[in-house]
């Protein structure tokens, strides 16, 4: 599994986006240390702060399979900026690799982070 590989499990992803209030789909993909990938996308709710972020629903995926393991995580979105997560996904990606790989993508591929560029001193 490529790093570009990834960012387009995370674009398909993010076509089944429930995003009827803001319009804005999101898809995201983790990459499991032993080599597995779950996706997620955005669930929003009429009561909105109810709404799930993708990298959320997809680290969700993959822990509720029983891989807590995670290498990387890439994000995919509808907008014509480059999506970064949301800081309560930064702190639920802190949970389980303190130095998970993001990538985002962009008007040329993806850019690429380690969590401790996005979330420097993270609760823990
Ligand atoms: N959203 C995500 O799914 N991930 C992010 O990193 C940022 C925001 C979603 C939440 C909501 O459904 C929509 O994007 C607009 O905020």
């Amino acid at each position: 599994m490529t790093k570009t590989e990834l960012l387009e499990s995370a674009k398909h992803a993010k076509e089944n986006a429930y995003a009827p209030y803001s319009n804005f789909k999101v898809g995201a993909a983790v990459l499991t240390k032993t080599g597995e990938v779950f996706t997620g996308c955005n669930i929003e709710n009429s009561s909105y702060g109810a709404t799930i972020c993708a990298e959320r629903v997809a680290i969700g995926n993959a822990v509720s399979s029983g891989h807590v393991g995670l290498e990387m995580i890439a994000i995919a979105s509808s907008g014509v900026k480059t999506v970064y997560p949301c800081g309560i996904c930064r702190q639920v990606m802190n949970e389980f690799n303190q130095n998970m790989i993001i990538l985002c993508e962009s008007e040329t591929g993806f850019e690429e982070y380690t969590l401790p560029e996005l979330l420097p001193k993270g609760f823990d």
